[in-house]
């Protein structure tokens, strides 16, 4: 089978395609065929050799991806025969192995992929999209928040607006240049019993605070939900009404947004950071995160490249050219 393999660290040529063995499933496994595996910020890391330290030491070679969606091919010991043909979505975990034409997983860890959600969705909605959960529910949304979510054109950035209007909240949508427009535009496109408003930010213009308060008439925005940091996040501190909440998981800036105690005390602000700390039920939040993609809560963006072009497509993120999910397509 074709499989991205990565033999050493380095930059995003470090990944290539090569032929490999298709692997077997062991007791309790499943072989599927990928039809869309998802890149994430966390495998650009693990490539530099530069992963968290709440995860085990990558050995080499390695095919990276932990995010999958395909037809179920072939199963292991112990697993019904019943799931072969079946389309299924699951997080891999630890073990990778997702940018191939094939991989292994846990019977365990699978979810159906819903009527009318797409391959690439699914996996959207998996990894990315169990985040997306996790961090509304330490932010405890309601349809009375204004949000500010910076990075709205990334793979977390785009559902959390979506999720946030979805619930009838107002979004502040802040985007990095005109180019990434067209995607911001399409996050509106969400059910919800009352769909919330969205704003929509340049925030490489950095007047964008101002053209924020215009547009909420001077209300300042209750809550931040941060994954870029840096000074495009620090002014949404500083942007921030009394009592509103911050909630942090990333700094894809290269920055972790500054807050210090004067911040804190001054406006009353709690900051909240639900990762890095064990987490109680991620299979439950995986349904949810599917569940919420079936119901049109939201319709993640997906940016498809080919399997072969892993590291054009791990280049994108790192320039900041990705619209939405990236995913790659065997
Ligand atoms: N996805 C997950 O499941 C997950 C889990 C845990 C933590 N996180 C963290 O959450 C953050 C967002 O994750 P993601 O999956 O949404 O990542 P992503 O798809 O790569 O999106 C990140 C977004 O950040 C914005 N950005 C602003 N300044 C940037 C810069 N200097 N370089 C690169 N991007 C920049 C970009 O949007 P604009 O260009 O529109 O500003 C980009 O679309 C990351 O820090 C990640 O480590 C993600």
């Amino acid at each position: 089978m074709r499989a991205i393999v990565q033999r050493e660290f380095g930059a995003s040529d470090v990944l290539v395609l090569e032929h490999v063995p298709r692997p077997e499933p062991g007791d309790g496994e499943v072989r599927v065929r990928v039809a869309a595996a998802g890149v994430h910020a966390v495998d650009i890391d693990l490539r530099r050799g530069e992963g968290p330290a709440s995860m085990p030491e990558v050995e080499l070679p390695m095919t990276p991806g932990r995010e999958i969606a395909g037809t179920v091919d072939a199963v292991g010991a112990g697993v019904e025969a019943a799931l072969l043909g079946t389309s299924v979505v699951a997080h891999v975990g630890f073990r990778s192995g997702g940018y191939a034409e094939y991989a292994l997983v846990s019977a365990a860890a699978l979810h159906a992929v819903p009527d009318g959600v797409t391959f690439s969705q699914a996996v959207a909605s998996i990894g990315t999209g169990r985040t997306a959960q996790l961090v509304l529910d330490a932010a405890g949304l309601t349809a009375a928040d204004t949000v500010i979510v910076p990075g709205a054109s990334g793979g977390l950035g785009s559902q959390l607006v979506q999720l946030a209007l979805s619930s009838g909240a107002t979004a502040v949508a802040l985007y990095g240049g005109e180019g990434k427009r067209a995607v911001i535009e399409q996050l509106a496109h969400v059910d919800g019993s009352h769909p919330g408003r969205m704003v929509a930010l340049d925030a490489t213009d950095e007047s964008w605070p101002a053209r924020m308060a215009a547009a909420l008439d001077g209300e300042a925005p209750s809550l931040l939900l941060d994954g870029v940091g840096g000074a495009t996040a620090r002014a949404a501190i500083e942007a921030l009404a009394r009592g509103a909440r911050v909630v942090i998981f990333g700094w894809s800036s290269g920055e972790v947004v500054r807050i210090d105690t004067d911040d804190i005390v001054a406006r009353s602000l709690t900051v909240t950071v639900p990762l890095g700390r064990p987490i109680a039920d991620l299979r439950a939040l995986e349904a949810r995160a599917i569940a919420a993609t079936a119901e049109g809560r939201t319709v993640p963006p997906v940016d498809e490249h080919p399997l072969a072009e892993a590291a054009a497509a791990h280049a994108a993120i790192e320039q900041r050219r990705q619209r939405g999910k990236v995913v790659l397509v065997p």
